[in-house]
């Protein structure tokens, strides 16, 4: 797939690099620097480049959406027109001090973005992992057991692209349901956030919670 990364920080740095390592077309965008994007590029390799937002979107096949959330109404403005695009977003509805949700229980961040650009097909995924674990579980992913990792939306296209890179960087998919689930996702996720940084067994144990079929 054609892939553009909105916000190429610690979630859209190491996601690009290991969707590029994975065989994808990357473009790094929306960093303060454009060396920042231009460094991670050179460091994916070869199926990797920095661009603008709109030069990121354009032509891609899925949208990584890795911002904070007060940074949402800039990058949409960047980025242009998103009609027809798959946005998968890892990006959570936090404070400007990260110290709570600004969206819940009664909607979403996910929900709140599918309401923003309404022809795009939004799904929710990666923000259940903190990126800390990211390169260990891609190097892994030949080996069983791998985790899981949850998934929501609306939309089967963008559901299936979601599914797809979470296999690529070493993660079995599960579908948690219709977008709406983010609802809950997006509260545990803090739960996971508060194990990996504040809890003592680090990111390693955050991210150990296992789906058992039946
Ligand atoms: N980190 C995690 O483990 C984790 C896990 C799950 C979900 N999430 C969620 O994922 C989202 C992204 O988190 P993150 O940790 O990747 O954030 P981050 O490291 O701060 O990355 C955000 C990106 O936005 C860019 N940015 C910020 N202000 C900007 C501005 N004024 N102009 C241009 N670019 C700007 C940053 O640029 P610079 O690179 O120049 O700073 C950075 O590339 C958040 O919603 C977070 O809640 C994070």
């Amino acid at each position: 797939m054609r892939i553009g990364i909105l916000g190429s920080g610690l979630m859209g740095g190491k996601l690009g690099t290991l969707f590029a390592r994975a065989g994808h077309d990357v473009v790094f965008s929306y960093a303060r620097q454009r060396a920042k994007l231009e460094g991670l590029a050179r460091a994916a390799g070869e199926k990797a480049r920095a661009g603008t937002p709109a030069e990121a979107v354009k032509d891609a096949d899925a949208v990584l959406l890795a911002i904070h959330w007060s940074r949402l109404d800039d990058v949409l403005h960047q980025t242009g027109d998103l009609s027809g695009k798959v946005v998968v977003s890892c990006s959570l509805p936090m404070s400007e001090d990260d110290s709570d949700l600004v969206i819940a229980h009664t909607s979403s961040g996910a929900e709140e973005l599918a309401k923003r650009i309404p022809r795009a097909h939004v799904v929710l995924a990666f923000n259940t992992v903190p990126s800390e674990v990211l390169f260990d579980v891609f190097d892994a992913r030949a080996k069983e057991p791998r985790p899981s990792l949850a998934y929501c939306g609306d939309s089967e296209r963008a559901k299936t692209a979601a599914a797809e890179l979470i296999r690529d960087v070493g993660f079995d998919p599960v579908d948690a349901g219709p977008l709406k689930i983010a609802r809950y996702m997006e509260p545990f996720t803090l739960l996971i956030a508060q194990l990996a940084y504040e809890g003592e067994r680090g990111p390693e144990l955050a991210y150990r919670f296992e789906w058992r079929k039946g």
